[in-house]
């Protein structure tokens, strides 16, 4: 699809502010077609003076469309539509008074200038498809009324308000409630929809005759407000723009839009739509995140204390392996316990896994007999995890790091050592080396027969809770042993 930029580029000597200008209008022009009941679509002059370029299109959400095709990017020449070419020539408001006939379609066609700094730079079309035209209930007269008053803008220059983008996702369209004011802010008419926004709100009666500014203030407690200044612009219906109002229950944007069809203010247009179930939805999205943060962080502290008193317990023992061996519980303990305090400061279920390896790699060596002589170091990164991957590798990391500092290198040695860590992430795969350059495995070392603790953790975490594959041997070239670790991962 073309952009309007491309279309300006290639075909026309429009200006950048003349574009700013277009994209302005496009920003709000849902209003004026749901408004209108009518399909609009935005010509450019060509830089030959030959034709216009379709350089935009909106349909109504009001009502049925007129085109069923899209127009954008086609070229018009001169002459095929004089309502069109007259409009430009003229810089005024064109309207046909017979319907044109398209597929058995009526269209009533009108052609607006778009008017900045004094010239027009393009033409607006206004179809609209007559089959969806009934008599005209209240509603749609109101509507067609302050369509009417925005097409006359457009034409002299007024609208789009300049610097006034607003392209919020949860902007209130026409249909979400519509009401007009007048020139003093008092509704003149509200949409059924808005009159009922407003019952939310705790309006009891009609909104006709009432001063809207005063009427919403004495609804809205001061702590939902804006500032006054921005409540009785925007509800005054004096200052192009929104603003967020609500109560206890409700929460409300309201859009107002200035008309001055002929240059002195007559009123405006002010959208509202109730946003109670977005905002509720945003919030309960921020306290679930806060939640789990929280759930994260009592789980590490739990696990600190689990592990204080399995130091506790281990002080007291006079058996020297029973000591060690619970010791080595609070290893375990304390890994779980590192995972579980990253994810209870990361704001999404998932972690960068790096900061995890890393800290456990120093915890491995530091509590070891071998102290400062051996060095885990890590090449490649493991990217970002899920919590559940990241706190099963986390054990199995622990494990293995544990094993070659145990088991490889003799605490009685002097001579230094490293770990080196093997980290490669493709798409889909994980796969870690964990490479020592001690004395290697014993001799007749089966990973299949081995039924001790540490690697029965290993391997059940592995292939049951990973899905993925260890494998024990060699160093390749040695001395050492090389585990190898391979996970799928998303
Ligand atoms: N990197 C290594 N270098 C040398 N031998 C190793 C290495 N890794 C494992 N082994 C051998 O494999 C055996 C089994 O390891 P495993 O982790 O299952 O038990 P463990 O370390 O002896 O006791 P624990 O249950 O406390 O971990 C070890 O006793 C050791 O002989
Ligand atoms: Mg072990």
């Amino acid at each position: 699809m073309v952009s309007l930029i491309e279309l300006v580029r290639s075909h026309t000597d429009l200006d950048e502010d003349d574009v700013v200008w277009l994209q302005l209008l496009q920003a709000d022009w849902q209003i004026i077609a749901d408004l209108s009941f009518a399909d609009l679509v935005l010509w450019l002059p060509d830089r030959e003076g030959k034709g216009f370029w379709a350089a935009g299109q909106m349909r109504p959400t009001t009502g049925p469309t007129a085109y069923v095709d899209d127009v954008l990017g086609t070229y018009l020449p001169r002459g095929r539509k004089p309502l069109l070419d007259l409009a430009y020539a003229e810089g005024r408001l064109v309207r046909e008074g017979d319907p044109e006939w398209r597929d058995d379609v009526p269209v009533r066609v009108e052609s607006i200038p778009v008017r900045r700094d004094g010239r027009v730079i393009a033409v607006v079309a206004r179809n609209t498809n007559l089959l969806g035209v009934r008599t005209p209930s209240r509603l749609e007269l109101s509507y067609l009324q302050t369509a009417a008053d925005l097409t006359q803008m457009i034409a002299q220059g007024y609208f789009p308000a300049p610097g006034q983008r607003s392209d919020h996702a949860d902007s209130p369209r026409v249909g979400d409630g519509f009401l007009r004011v007048d020139a003093e802010g008092r509704v003149v008419y509200a949409s059924p929809n808005a009159l009922s926004v407003f019952r939310r709100l705790g309006l009891s009666g009609d909104l006709a005759g009432l001063p809207l500014a005063e009427t919403t203030r004495s609804l809205v407690p001061p702590r939902r407000r804006p500032d006054e200044e921005t409540l009785s612009a925007v509800l005054g219906g004096r200052a192009h723009r929104d603003t967020e109002i609500g109560t206890d229950g409700v929460s409300l944007i309201v859009r107002a839009v200035p008309l001055r069809p002929q240059g002195t203010h007559i009123g405006a247009l002010v959208l509202v739509r109730d946003v109670t179930d977005l905002r509720r939805r945003d919030r309960e999205l921020v306290t679930k995140d806060a939640t789990i943060r929280e759930i994260h962080h009592r789980v590490k502290n739990n696990l600190q204390t689990v592990a204080a008193l399995l130091r506790l317990q281990a002080r007291r023992m006079d058996s020297e392996s029973a000591k060690a061996a619970l010791e080595e519980a609070v290893r375990r303990v304390g890994s779980i316990a590192i995972v579980h305090e990253t994810l209870s400061q990361a704001v999404e279920e998932t972690v960068d896994f790096d900061e995890i390896a890393d800290r456990l790699g120093m915890m491995v060596t530091e509590v070891s007999a071998v102290g400062g002589r051996v060095r885990v170091r890590r090449e490649g990164s493991y990217g970002v995890l899920r919590s559940e991957t990241a706190t099963a590798l986390a054990m199995v990391l622990t494990e293995v790091l544990q094993n070659a500092v145990e088991h490889g290198y003799d605490p009685d040695s002097e001579s230094p050592g490293a770990i080196r860590v093997h980290v490669e992430r493709t798409p889909g795969q994980l796969s870690v080396a964990v490479e020592d350059d001690g004395q290697g495995l014993p001799d007749g070392f089966d990973l299949d027969a081995s039924t001790s603790l540490g690697l029965s953790i290993v391997r059940t975490l592995v292939e049951s809770e990973l899905g993925g594959r260890l494998s024990l041997g060699p160093a390749s070239p040695g001395p050492g042993t090389r585990a190898l670790v391979e996970v799928p991962v998303e």
